[in-house]
């Protein structure tokens, strides 16, 4: 019997002015994208936790996407500031986990750009079928329940 090719399962954290826009143009405007993703509508990327990014894999993600307003755009003046932040040291202590970066996906999308969304999700699935399922069983016993990341700017 063949075996299933793998489709990774993606939690998208969207910025619900921006980004949750711009998913839904795309959807609208029939741009055709890979469905992987479970969007989970914030108001703000900034409020968007690093510990719910773990919280996600821990739940089965292969990989996160967080779709935040562009630099100047963010309702909230400074959110997604300081979500380039956060995800910036995310991403290194990822790595220091054994945990590929690249398993997290920062981009900012307007409400205009469903192409861009559609886009950037396409790429993000291509990237995590590349690297494959996060197997976090054997990461598991090194991973902090909730590791703890300074709040840059808040
Ligand atoms: Fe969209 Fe802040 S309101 S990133």
């Amino acid at each position: 019997m063949p075996e299933t090719p793998f489709e990774p399962k993606i939690v998208a954290f969207l910025c619900r002015w921006c980004a949750g826009a711009g998913a839904d143009l795309a959807g609208t405007s029939r741009i055709a994208y890979p469905a992987n993703a479970v969007p989970i509508r914030v108001n703000c990327s900034g409020r968007v936790e690093p510990e719910w990014v773990m919280e996600a894999f821990r739940s089965g993600a292969d990989g996160v996407f967080i779709g935040g307003c562009h630099p100047g755009d963010c309702h909230y003046v400074s959110g997604n500031y300081k979500t380039r932040r956060r995800i910036y040291l995310l991403k290194k202590l990822l790595a220091e986990m054994g945990i590929e970066p690249e398993r997290v996906r920062l981009e900012w999308v307007s409400a205009t750009e469903g192409a861009k969304y559609a886009r950037v999700m396409k790429e993000f699935v291509a990237e995590l079928k590349r690297l494959g399922p996060l197997h976090l069983e054997r990461e598991e016993k090194t991973m902090p329940a909730s590791p703890v990341l300074p709040r840059v700017g808040s």
